[in-house]
Formats: C-alpha cells, sequence, structure tokens
C-alpha cells in the first residue's frame, strides 16, 4: 500500500516482488505465447492517427523491444521480434499477429497467401479483416467470408464470439498483412478517464498519453522498473506506471496535488508499491540513481501552479535532478526544451510535437542521461 507523507529519503529499489496489476492478458491460444521473445515476422496494428506513427513506433520498440520495425501501410508496421508478454501494457498498439503473409490489397492474393500458408493449428477460427482508416478499396465482409472459407476447407470450424484462434486480414493502402492475432492491448484507458477519478483537476492526461509516455521513459526495464514523477499533479502517469507494473513515486509542491495523487493511486493500485510526497521537483529527497526513469508533464505556464521558480529555472532545475537520479526521462511540455535539457545533462534521443487541441502542441523529448 502507498503512502503519502514527507521528509523520507527514497532509496533505490529493485526487482521489488509485488502481485502483477499490469493487465489480465486476454488468453489468446498461441503454442507461442507466454512473453518470451519469439523470432518470428509480425504485424503491428497501431492506434492513432497518422501523425501519431513514429511515436508508436518508439513506444513499441522501447516497451516491448520490436525489433526491425517497419512502417508498411497507415497504421501497420512488420517487426521482428517482439516481447509478447509486454504488448498488452501498450498504447499505441492495439494489436500484433504472426505473420502468414503480405499481399497486394486484394482478396484473391490475401486468399493466394492463406491456401499456400502451412498452417499448425487445430480448433476453431473467426476472421476478422480491417480496411486500415478507409484507406483500401475493398470489401471486409468479402474478405471475411472469402478467407474463412479457405479454412473451413482445411477443416477449421468457425466460432466468432470465442474462437481458438483468430486470423487478422489487414488491408491498408495497396498493402495486404494476413496474420494470426497473438497479443493485444488491454486499454481499459476509458475506465480512468480523469474526470472518473476520486481526485480530479483540469490539466490531467489522458490515461493513454500517460501510458505511452511511461512506456517510452521506463519501457526496457520494465515491468521491474522505479518511475518517478517530479510533479505529479494528479498521479496520472504514477497510476499508468504501477499497472504498467513498475513502483511509481511522485512528488508535487503542492499539498493538495500531493494528497490527491495518493487518493487516486490508493483508488486504481490498492496492493502495489508506490510513494507520493509534497516536495519539490528540484530538490528531490531521493538518492542518486535511485530509480530508472523519470517522466514528467511540466506546468505549462498558463494552468499549472509554479511554486516558487520562473518556469525554465523550474524545468532546467527538475532536469538536472532528473539526471541525478535515473538514466532515462521522458518530459512533455507546450514548448521544446531541447536547450534546457542538453544543458541539464540529457542527449535528445527523440522529440515528438503532438497537437492535442487547437491551442495545445505537446512536445514530447525523449531523453537519454549523456
Ligand atoms: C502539468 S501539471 C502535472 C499534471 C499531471 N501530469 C496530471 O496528470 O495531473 C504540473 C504540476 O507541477 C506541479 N509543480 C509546480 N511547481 C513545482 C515544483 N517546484 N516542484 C514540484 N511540482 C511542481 C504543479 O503543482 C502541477 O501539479
Amino acid at each position: 500500500m502507498g503512502d503519502c507523507h514527507t521528509g523520507r529519503q527514497w532509496q533505490p529499489h529493485r526487482g521489488h516482488a509485488r502481485p502483477s496489476t499490469a493487465t489480465g492478458i486476454r488468453a489468446i491460444r498461441h503454442p507461442d505465447w507466454q512473453g518470451q521473445r519469439v523470432t518470428s515476422v509480425y504485424c503491428l496494428e497501431l492506434a492513432g492517427e497518422a501523425d501519431d506513427e513514429a511515436f508508436a513506433a518508439l513506444e513499441a520498440e522501447r516497451a516491448a523491444s520490436a525489433s526491425a520495425l517497419s512502417r508498411v501501410a497507415p497504421g501497420l508496421a512488420t517487426a521482428r521480434g517482439v516481447r509478447l508478454g509486454r504488448v498488452p501494457t501498450l498504447a499505441y498498439t492495439h494489436r500484433v499477429s504472426e505473420l502468414v503473409g503480405r499481399t497486394d490489397a486484394s482478396i484473391a492474393s490475401a486468399v493466394a497467401v492463406l491456401q499456400a500458408a502451412s498452417i499448425e493449428r487445430t480448433g476453431s477460427v473467426a476472421v476478422r479483416a480491417r480496411n486500415v482508416r478507409s484507406t483500401a478499396e475493398v470489401s471486409t465482409a468479402s474478405a471475411e467470408r472469402e478467407l474463412g472459407g479457405v479454412l473451413v476447407e482445411r477443416d477449421f470450424t468457425v466460432d466468432l464470439d470465442d474462437p481458438d484462434h483468430e486470423l487478422r486480414v489487414c488491408f491498408a493502402d495497396d498493402v495486404c498483412l494476413v496474420g494470426w492475432l497473438v497479443a493485444e492491448r488491454n486499454a481499459a484507458f476509458g475506465s480512468r478517464a480523469p474526470t472518473d477519478r476520486p481526485f480530479f483537476q483540469p490539466g490531467s492526461m489522458a490515461p493513454m498519453d500517460a501510458r505511452a509516455y511511461v512506456n517510452l521513459a521506463a519501457g526496457p526495464a520494465l515491468p521491474d522498473a522505479t518511475v518517478l514523477d517530479p510533479m505529479c499533479g494528479t498521479g496520472g502517469l504514477l497510476i499508468e506506471a504501477g499497472l504498467a507494473g513498475a513502483r511509481a513515486i511522485g512528488s508535487d509542491a503542492q499539498w493538495k496535488m500531493a494528497r490527491g495523487a495518493a487518493e487516486n493511486l490508493d483508488h486504481y493500485l490498492p496492493d502495489a508499491d508506490w510513494d507520493v510526497v509534497r516536495g519539490d521537483a528540484t530538490e528531490l529527497p531521493v538518492a542518486d540513481d535511485a530509480a530508472d526513469a523519470v517522466v514528467f508533464d511540466a506546468p505549462y505556464g498558463r494552468q499549472s501552479k509554479i511554486a516558487g521558480h520562473e518556469l525554465a529555472d523550474l524545468v532546467g532545475g527538475a532536469l538536472a535532478e532528473a539526471a541525478r537520479v535515473a538514466p532515462a526521462c521522458v518530459l512533455v511540455a507546450d514548448r521544446s526544451w531541447v536547450d534546457v535539457a542538453r544543458d541539464a545533462g540529457w542527449e535528445v534521443e527523440a522529440r515528438f510535437e503532438r497537437r492535442v487541441h487547437r491551442s495545445l502542441v505537446r512536445h514530447v523529448h525523449v531523453l537519454r542521461r549523456a
């Protein structure tokens, strides 16, 4: 159970054993499933819009070790090794399938690929076809019927409600990827909408984005990671860090926020190991290298209260503290802080500009200790 307090030093913490709150993985009956890296080729169905694809790809690379990731069409990518057990914790990848084949975007070609494939599966199947972002000229209903027919000819039974195997047939632009579903995102982000939390303040981050930022910051170290948010506000990033399996620790300069974040964490992570304190992000009560990653959403100047600093000093000071306590960081802000990040001892690995609404673009800085 977590704790909201002041005056204690957090210590480095590694490999803490606790019940996984991570996910409730959907059971997909597949011999290769249980989380190990398998060197097949995979199809990734990416979430979000076209602008989100580079962001989604980096999340999959960092948090699910997707290697040789290559975008092949709108919303679709292929990758080699994937840590399948981490896929349920991703935000911007919907599904991962083991690739049967890649063709042009015609049903006849997809049928030919399936007819030629060796299939070492038995039992019931469902074929689900998608026309990703309506970019292909194809009838998904016809595709499901015709590819289903191929499988019935090969002695499968069809069960649309609870199949043993699901064949994904994804059309996008002039490409079709056919594959067996092996893992999917366990989203449920809607159930954690900021307005439904016990403690809510305007400006709270959407859970799907918060999860992606946590994954970008701590991905390779998850789930046995300690993730620190030094400006935790209502705790949105900490909730997602905890649900991804990490030990979540946070601080906020305002008592109201520290208490509110603790209330939210208690609600969503009742059995997990977390801590929230009231404190200044530029002087954290944390030992050097106490965390695997720092992730934070800096005040936007207009909305958030800035305690005791000019904004640039606050962000610079917080980044310098972050570099002392962790080797990786994701900073989310309403402007670029690239120069400030470099001055604070970080190398900028990637940067994204993500439009939230007409008057807010989020700048996402993915940082590695220089
Ligand atoms: C943009 S909000 C964070 C929102 C948060 N990600 C959420 O989902 O609710 C920035 C937070 O920084 C906090 N803050 C401002 N100055 C601070 C300081 N010097 N040290 C720690 N926190 C500070 C504010 O109280 C505010 O809660």
